[in-house]
């Protein structure tokens, strides 16, 4: 819902009602860090579903990369066909391992451990800070309850380290007296629990990747028929490992296709409550995409939308977009939805126009939006670049809206000119780079509106055929939040086995 308009507000009908799939075999377990033990299970088995689509290439202008021109896009991967990356792995502490030798190498303030072959060094004062005792720190809510006005780095002091339960776990005793009591503060810490946040430069990007969040894998358009998964929208609802297979698929692709949704206006409510809730815009929370009468609203005309990001006047963008086709053109030209991975677009601006890159990546242009809507009136304005990169220089964010682009600018004049080439070369690519297929009654199609960059050709409304979408957004943080989950849970369950 990115472009201006005014959106029906939908009444609640219904009360609430590859890499990656097999991933946790030679993992720390996540249990190792956190409890997880109120955790419901789905017991329900895992099924697939696949289904026709016709899918084409979007480019308007001649393609370089000939390949995916006319040919048959599909056979589209069942979920069922991921295939695990290798991913930098740290061996689990198993019942096996214990810590050999514990010192305390006084001029780094460190503790060194010596678990087999391996040797590894925490700094005394984050040791300090992850006390793990009552006083310092309140298992019910996995927090942190050190008095922190009190910590003082230079006063940390190791007095003694040694190892407990046969080296499976490390004790160490602190200059600091604890609390009134005489007696100097302990701390026990259990192997399984330090080894997992070692500070090892592979055990660290392991958690990243696997518990932060699983890297993206950027594709280009002759890629699209290996990337888009299919999934069964009741298989979504009912199967927790299917509820995974998705999310993972969303993270690494962009993009994944929900078919089989019943044809009411419910639907995106439905999906979005399996993984949290949905993300309230001013717009409301979902938003029917139709053709309207005399509507100024660019939307809500059945021409075309360009291609475009939803909603970049917002900060806190929404993550991901449900767009639910209850009846879609019968007209075999027309409404066609157009999407293209942004990253990758950027990353071929990085690799080949850096010039370019780094205009569209430095500059801020003011997005915005301005209207009524049911939620009240509204005046949002965002400054943030079209390619949005992190500290680490990885691509965080891809705003483009033609429509909600602001007319002011406020860059200073010597910028405009070659911003305005860097974008053309942008959308060239973008265009380039982007596939087009039509939705039918049924599917959810789910993307991320941080990365995709997507659109919808125009069509024809006739009296027996009104195109009738229904949107609604999700956001990232409860995405990976339930992705977490399923992962712990899973790993639970296995360990019980
Ligand atoms: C939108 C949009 C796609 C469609 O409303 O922002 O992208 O298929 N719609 O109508
Ligand atoms: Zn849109
Ligand atoms: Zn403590």
């Amino acid at each position: 819902m990115s472009l201006l308009r005014c959106v029906t507000k939908l009444t609640r009908a219904i009360g609430t009602s590859p890499q990656f799939a097999n991933q946790s075999t030679g993992t720390v377990p996540l249990s190792a860090c956190f409890n997880f033990s109120n955790l419901k299970r789905n017991e329900n088995t895992h099924q697939t579903f696949s289904s026709s689509g016709t899918l084409r290439n979007a480019s308007s202008q001649p393609n370089d990369r000939e390949t995916s021109e006319n040919r048959p896009h599909s056979p589209r991967l069942k979920s069922n066909d991921f295939v695990e990356e290798s991913s930098p792995r740290h061996n689990p502490p198993t019942s096996r391992q214990k810590i050999s030798e514990a010192t305390f190498d006084g001029n780094r303030s460190r503790v060194v451990l010596h678990v087999g072959t391996e040797r590894y060094e925490f700094p005394a004062v984050w040791l300090r800070d992850n006390c793990q005792c009552e006083r310092c720190f309140h298992g019910g809510s996995s927090s942190r309850v050190l008095n922190w006005e009190r910590f003082d780095v230079d006063r940390v002091k190791v007095t003694r380290v040694s190892l407990l339960e046969g080296g499976q776990s490390l004790e160490v005793m602190w200059s600091e007296a604890d609390g009134e009591k005489d007696e100097a503060h302990r701390s026990v810490y259990d192997l399984g629990w330090l080894l997992s946040r070692n500070f090892k430069e592979e055990n660290t990007q392991r958690y990243l990747k696997e518990w932060y969040r699983p890297q993206p894998i950027v594709w280009g358009v002759e890629k699209f028929g290996e990337v888009l998964r299919e999934f069964s929208f009741d298989d979504v609802l009912r199967d927790d490992a299917v509820l995974r297979q998705w999310i993972e698929a969303l993270i690494a692709y962009g993009i994944v296709m929900i078919k089989g949704a019943p044809l009411t206006e419910n639907e995106c409510r439905r999906l979005a409550d399996r993984v949290g809730f949905i993300r309230k815009t001013h717009y409301g929370e979902e938003f029917i995409v139709k053709a309207k009468e005399g509507t100024s609203n660019v939307a809500y005309l059945s021409t075309p939308l360009q291609m475009h990001t939803d909603l970049p006047y917002y900060d806190y963008k929404p993550g991901c977009n449900l767009l639910h086709c209850l009846v879609q053109s019968t007209n075999p030209i027309g409404g066609e939805n157009l999407i293209a991975d942004g990253f990758y677009v950027a990353e071929q601006l990085r690799q080949f126009h850096p010039d370019e890159f780094r205009l569209l990546s430095e500059t801020l242009v003011d997005w915005s939006d301005l209207g009524a809507d049911e939620a009240g009136t509204f005046h949002s304005i965002y400054r943030a670049p079209v390619i949005c990169v992190g500290r680490d220089g990885r691509l965080e964010r891809i705003n483009h809206s033609v429509p909600q682009r602001d007319s002011h600018f406020s860059v200073p004049i010597d910028r405009v000119e070659p911003w305005y080439r860097a974008m053309q070369r942008f959308v060239n690519i973008l265009h380039r780079e982007a596939v087009s297929f039509k939705t039918t009654p049924g599917d959810i199609l789910t993307f991320s509106n941080v990365r995709m960059v997507h659109g919808r050709t125009g069509y024809t409304d006739t009296a027996g055929n009104t195109r009738h979408i229904v949107g609604a957004y999700l956001d990232w943080d409860e995405i990976y939040s339930k992705l977490r989950i399923l992962k712990a849970t899973s790993e639970r369950d296995r360990e019980q086995q």
